[in-house]
């Protein structure tokens, strides 16, 4: 069996985040193949490209930790119908230095949640968009716009709701074939 490994990358701080609800309920969803670890982009000062000659020990962790996994699944909120600014600024530290952009040919998926109808649908193409710069081969479909309701994810990550913890699976699922057929296209290491 080959398994992946799949940085995951939660876009909020809060403690009560309802996208690490999320986030913890696709790990409990996983195929057994995507071994699931979190990258935590917390302790990142606020990217300046003075830093580019030498990042700061946060910041190498950070980039050292997106090189060891195979993927990066992406979960986050919207926030002011855009990624929240400590995403942002995590994405900015992986891309730099110049030529050392840690998402060039890594794939990622991206998925959030919000109280609101859309379910982060906006913040999500924005991130799309910063993905696509960042040469990153997207799992265009499916997408996952997840409306939060009270109670759908447990404090341990239990789904709630059947119809939705079909859908979370199928989509580790098709994650896990996602990223196989990219390795295929362009194999570890090449
Ligand atoms: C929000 N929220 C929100 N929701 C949404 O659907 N679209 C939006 O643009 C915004 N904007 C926004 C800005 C800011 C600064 C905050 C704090 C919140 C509400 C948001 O979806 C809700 O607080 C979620 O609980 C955020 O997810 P986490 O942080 O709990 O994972």
């Amino acid at each position: 069996m080959t398994t992946y490994k799949v940085g995951y990358l939660i876009g909020s701080l809060a403690r009560e985040s309802i996208n690490r609800r999320l986030a913890n309920a696709l790990v409990h969803l996983a195929p057994r193949e995507l071994d699931m670890a979190e990258i935590s982009f917390r302790d990142l000062p606020i990217y300046s490209y003075d830093y580019d000659a030498d990042y700061p020990p946060p910041a190498r962790a950070f980039k050292q930790a997106l090189a060891a996994v195979d993927a990066v699944l992406f979960v986050t909120p919207e926030y002011n119908r855009s990624i929240p600014g400590g995403l942002k600024n995590a994405i900015d530290w992986a891309s730099r230095p110049y030529g050392q952009n840690s998402f060039t040919r890594k794939p990622s998926a991206v998925i959030g949640t919000s109280p609101g109808a859309i379910g982060t649908a906006i913040a999500q193409q924005q991130l799309r968009s910063v993905l696509s710069f960042c040469n990153s081969p997207q799992m265009n479909a499916p997408e996952a716009y997840i409306q939060y309701k009270d109670g759908l994810i447990s404090d341990r990550g239990e789904v709630t709701n059947p119809t939705t913890e079909a859908f979370l699976s199928t989509y580790m699922q098709d994650l896990h074939a996602f990223i196989m057929r990219v390795y295929t296209v362009l194999p570890r290491g090449a």
